[in-house]
């Protein structure tokens, strides 16, 4: 599609052309900015104002029954009083091919589309984006005006489990979400790294060295390393419990924890850590085959839910000297400063937020907050990248990165500091609750893909339009976890509910699967093409039909708001949404007669919902 395509289009259907333009406007990938434009043009041939206000008081309702666009009146003109002004419209809004009567509701004017414009508009710009519908840039069309897009380049930070303990429902979310935001990032033009940053490296390996020494197995780690290093790690930790409870009493009650903290497994764990820092080779001989084993086994799991990455990374691979670097910029400026025989930032000394950031502790090993600093430093020399974002729960991670950008600033490192954002989520999860013992990612999908199964037995209708295949059942029960995780905003509480979201309710992931598969069957009998007569569009002006089509509209304009805030319910909502308007038309369907005009309103159907589930991760189950 280019503006010449697009302006013949609509030259077609009796709107004027040139496009009215308006510089916030991206016709070639939002049709809902050509009416825009259309509808700005109207209102500033009607009232005085100015173009870009024109075109800024047009709103979005989101829900269709408030209409599809809306005029808010005081943003439009801010001296006229708002009745005066909507009568004033209503009464001179000229005909036009593409909007009903406005009406006016309080401030807003509500507008319309006429529905036998709307699949004359819609159809020939959604067969020709196809794939590229809801993406930023146009495949191969790139705009030349633009050269920015496709050349910037995005780090996105996931995942990034704690090899030697569980996977938590935290890096599930993290796994889920950053995988969609770097698939967003990709349709919108951007260069996309994905890094796992492991937390392989610290205390708990170190604590998980001194377990390996008195409960490792090689016989069991033979036959399930993963599962036997989680077990080594469990059984060291409950022995580590009362310590840690003793020590937290300490400082508790005011007194000091250090005697505590120098002896029993506190100190056996640090000892093994501080081996591993200098270099000693049977410590790191342990810790690399555990990471090996987790990463080997992660990338497995990993792929079940079409998850990858570009770059294992971790807290062990942090370049010494990068520390040793930022070490010293802090020691030059005067940020740090020992105290009890740890460097430490004391933050009231430099900004407002109070708390102390710990660079080397008492025994002079690297700290978490030290890491991620030089890991900073070492990505950006590396990848020289535009953006990063870090996908992290909530949890003590927001004062974590509040302080570690703060860090960056204070190192006159603001550009840096700059490029960086933390998209956080809430830790809060049921999933601890749900399953019994030490969670692996791999039993988490096995338990979905066996509550899968039971849920098809229980469908066999529906079952028998998906293909009961083991790979069916498996691509659908991912689908389950997918839409259940990418359903919940960023900032609600994980829900977990395995039986819930391998049901077949609406809102689930094997119903979208279902609605998906309908429409392909469907298409298979009578594949659709655009060429309809007059009387064949004129069939899809019905109330369900102008309702779909109403929302297939928008696709682009979800994607993008989901671009801006980084929220994949966004996406998700929408979906349920056209499925529920699409159960209307296909209820009073009569699947042995299906005209051409209603396959071509199920093909655009089926192609925004394939372009909206590749978003999301979810391969369809059915083509
Ligand atoms: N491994 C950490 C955890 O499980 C998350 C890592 C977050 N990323 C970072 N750059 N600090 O809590």
């Amino acid at each position: 599609l280019t503006i010449a395509g697009l302006e013949e289009l609509l030259g077609g259907l009796g709107l004027k052309i040139p496009i009215p333009h308006f510089p916030a406007a991206d016709v070639l990938n939002k049709p809902l900015d050509i009416v825009r434009s259309y509808l700005a043009d109207i209102l500033c041939s009607l009232v005085e104002c100015d173009p870009v206000n024109a075109y800024n008081s047009i709103q979005w309702p989101g829900d269709i029954f408030n209409g599809d666009l809306a005029v808010v009146l005081p943003k439009l003109s801010h001296g006229a009083n708002p009745n005066d002004l909507a009568l004033d419209l209503t009464r001179k809004f000229p005909a036009c091919p593409l909007f009903l009567l406005p009406f006016s509701e309080g401030v807003h004017l509500r507008i319309m589309f006429k529905p036998e414009t709307l699949p004359r508009l819609l159809f020939p710009y959604i067969n020709d984006r196809k794939d590229s519908y809801g993406r930023g840039v146009s495949l191969g069309l790139h705009d030349p005006s633009s050269p920015d897009l496709g050349c910037k380049k995005v780090v996105v930070e996931f995942s990034s489990p704690n090899i030697a303990s569980e996977f938590q429902g935290k890096h599930l979310r993290s796994t889920i979400l950053g995988a969609y935001i770097g698939n967003l990032y990709e349709s919108m033009g951007w260069d996309v790294i994905k890094i796992n940053y492991l937390g392989d490296w610290g205390k708990p390996i170190g604590l998980l060295g001194v377990g390996w020494e008195k409960f490792g197995s090689e016989d069991q780690f033979q036959t399930d390393p993963a599962g036997h290093l989680l077990d080594v790690y469990k059984n060291i930790n409950d022995l580590f419990i009362p310590e840690q409870v003793a020590s937290k009493k300490a400082r508790d009650e005011g007194r000091d924890s250090a005697e505590i903290e120098a002896q029993g497994l506190f100190a056996e764990r640090n000892a093994f850590f501080k081996r591993m820092e200098d270099g000693d080779e049977e410590a790191v001989a342990l810790w690399k085959r555990v990471r090996d084993v987790n990463i080997e086994n992660y990338t497995n799991l990993y792929a079940r839910l079409n998850v990858n990455f570009d770059e294992y990374s971790g807290e062990s691979q942090v370049n010494p000297k990068t520390m040793a670097e930022i070490e010293e910029m802090l020691k030059n400026k005067g940020l740090c400063e020992e105290s009890g025989g740890s460097w430490i930032i004391d933050f009231k000394k430099h900004t407002v937020k109070a708390g102390v950031g710990i660079i080397r502790d008492r025994t002079g090993s690297s700290t978490y907050l030290l890491r991620d600093l030089a890991a900073v430093v070492d990505r950006d020399r590396k990848y020289s990248f535009d953006k990063m974002i870090y996908v992290v729960a909530a949890d003590q991670h927001t004062t974590h990165f509040s302080r570690l950008f703060k860090i960056l600033e204070l190192l006159d490192m603001s550009h840096l500091a700059s490029k960086l954002q933390h998209v956080h989520f809430s830790e809060v999860s049921q999933m601890s609750k749900k399953l019994s013992h030490g969670h692996m990612l791999g039993e988490i999908l096995d338990q979905y893909q066996s509550a899968m199964q039971e849920s098809m037995k229980a469908n066999p209708e529906k079952a028998g339009l998906l293909g009961d295949t083991e790979e069916a059942v498996a691509t659908i029960s991912i689908t389950a976890l997918l839409t259940q995780e990418l359903s919940t905003r960023r900032a609600n509480d994980h829900a977990f509910d395995i039986c819930q979201m391998t049901s077949f309710e609406p809102g689930t992931g094997p119903h979208l699967q279902y609605c998906y598969a309908r429409l392909c069957s469907i298409l298979k009998s009578e594949p659709a093409h655009t060429d309809l007569s007059d009387e064949e569009f004129a069939s899809l002006e019905g109330e369900d039909q102008t309702n779909l089509l109403r929302l297939l509209i928008q696709y682009p304009d979800i994607t993008h708001s989901a671009y801006k805030a980084l929220e994949s319910a966004t996406v998700m909502a929408y979906l349920a949404n056209v499925t529920w308007h699409l159960s209307f038309c296909l209820k009073s369907q009569d699947e042995t007669s299906v005209t051409p005009a209603q396959a071509m309103l199920y093909e655009a159907t089926r192609r925004v919902l394939e372009n909206g589930m590749k978003l999301l991760g979810i391969t369809p189950a059915v083509n």
